[in-house]
């Protein structure tokens, strides 16, 4: 049987008709979902096409399906749209080097996801509590690495494969998509966000060099490096940069020399610099302007990722903490050989950079939710091109609801992680709540029964709420936590 999941995708003609459809697409999905489930054998259309589902993998949910054609991130007056322009635009603006690709779906494979980049086969972030699964073998990307591979493989004169696409002949590229992760619920945190891909690439030449001149790739990745620096200089960037991290405990790969990787992950570090000093000095000259007198710092620290060897992140000192914005490092050969690259022919890097939590702070959005929205309110204060401040309209009052629950000693019952309780709140408060938090912990002396008590905090960012309203909605939580996982209510 197939469930066709029949997802909007027509701009908002005004926003109350809007937020009405997209209610209906929610119910719908939900149905949809529910019979999916309850079938048990069935499929589902997603994006226009058609998946199995898995009876022990499938766990998207109706709320996540109908997000998944939002796109803001292509939204040109949305605040996510208008930062990814703007980064795209600067990584740009000297060289034109980076192929942009904006437009890919959020239904990946398990091996472009995880496998092609390394990722060990118990690495937590492929377990059914931390990400989506359509079924065994495709899932709701986690990251937008997973599309690396692709991007690799579609750049001219690197690769043996055939590519789907246009080959490109840039030598990098920039991706931006939403993606999707089962996690907490509080302001910073929803199951939907956005994260820019950006990857750069040099063909190593094997051409002799006369004797005293250094190979082709070596003098083009010094130029390449100049030219950063010269543009970094011109515009006065003015970064006051801490990084003394030795390659010590953050080991290169055997197949680059030193020269090459001090001179790749010094291009790498100042694009990303780049990149910081773009998006934070703007805000921070007009805070100058409103009396505080600070430069932008930012560190470098050590990092692991399974794909890049050595690896960093880099964060910024912004209102008195230190705020981590960007992971990066030289791309792994197997990752290159993957995407059909020849053995020793190339060195590159790659970072990824979450998009929404930069936006909250540029833009002053306290609550992550906002960016979901479909008031008028909200949308009708932001402008192409523009980085302005946020004027909350209204602050709704929010209501508080505990739930406390023992675990189930059956053995024979599912387990539940905390990200399940998560996503029933999610799946049937919606946007509705704010915050869920654990508040209560306790083993039973006796019997060793274990109780839980969670907080749910509700609250709208656009209306009102009624206490009937939210008495239904813990009700049908309640309920879910039995049904599902055979908790017994206190
Ligand atoms: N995909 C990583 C994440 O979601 C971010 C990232 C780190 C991307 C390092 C990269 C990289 O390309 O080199 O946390």
């Amino acid at each position: 049987m197939n469930l066709e999941l029949v997802l909007g995708t027509h701009p908002p003609t005004n926003a109350a008709k809007t937020s009405m459809n997209r209610s209906k697409t929610l119910v719908a999905c939900h149905k949809l979902l529910l019979r999916c489930y309850s079938q048990g054998k069935s499929q589902l259309k997603i994006n226009g096409t058609h998946y199995d589902t898995h009876p022990e993998f499938t766990n998207i949910s109706g709320t996540v399906l109908s997000l998944s054609d939002r796109a803001l991130h292509l939204k040109a007056a949305h605040p996510i749209g208008i930062l990814r322009k703007q980064i795209e635009d600067k990584l740009n603006s000297t060289s034109d080097s980076y192929c942009v690709y904006n437009n890919f779906r959020p239904v990946v494979t398990v091996e472009e996801n995880f496998d092609s980049l390394g990722f060990p086969s118990d690495h937590p972030g492929r377990s059914k509590s931390d990400t989506y699964y359509v079924n065994d073998k495709h899932l709701f990307r986690t990251h937008t690495s997973a599309h690396e591979m692709e991007c690799f493989g579609n750049i001219k004169g690197f690769t043996t494969r055939e590519s789907p696409r246009a080959p490109t002949d840039k030598p990098g590229f920039l991706i931006s998509a939403d993606v999707y992760r089962r996690d907490e619920i509080d302001r910073t945190h929803y199951p939907v966000f956005h994260q820019m891909e950006g990857a750069r690439v040099w063909k190593r030449s094997q051409e002799p060099v006369p004797q005293g001149t250094e190979p082709l790739h070596i003098q083009q990745l010094r130029f390449d490096l100049q030219t950063l620096e010269e543009q970094l200089h011109q515009e006065n960037t003015n970064l006051v940069v801490h990084d003394d991290i030795s390659l010590e405990q953050n080991p290169k790969q055997d197949y680059m020399s030193d020269l090459e990787v001090s001179l790749c992950s010094q291009h790498l570090k100042r694009s990303i610099e780049l990149l910081v000093a773009q998006v934070f000095n703007k805000k921070l000259a007009s805070m100058r302007a409103a009396g505080s007198n600070t430069q932008l710092q930012v560190r470098w620290i050590k990092a692991y990722f399974p794909w890049t060897a050595p690896s960093w992140e880099i964060e910024v000192f912004w209102q008195g903490e230190w705020l981590e914005l960007c992971g990066c490092g030289l791309v792994r050969e197997q990752v290159l050989l993957n995407a059909g690259y020849k053995p020793d022919n190339q060195i590159g890097w790659a970072f990824g950079l979450g998009l929404d939590r930069i936006a909250m702070l540029l833009f002053e959005v306290p609550d992550i939710r906002l960016f979901w929205t479909m008031d008028d309110r909200f949308h009708s204060q932001f402008h192409e091109g523009q980085i302005t401040k946020f004027k909350p309209y209204s602050k709704y009052p929010g209501t508080i609801r505990d739930v406390a629950f023992w675990l189930p000693q059956d053995q024979r019952q599912k387990a539940i992680h905390e990200n399940d309780l998560m996503e029933i709140v999610r799946e049937k408060a919606g946007d509705l709540v704010e915050s869920v938090k654990l508040v209560d912990k306790f083993t039973h002396p006796k019997t060793n029964k274990k109780s839980l008590c969670y907080r749910i905090n509700y609250q709208s960012m656009d209306r009102n709420l009624t206490n009937d309203e939210i008495n239904q909605i813990q009700e049908n939580v309640r309920e879910e936590l039995v049904n599902k996982y055979g908790v017994t209510l206190r």
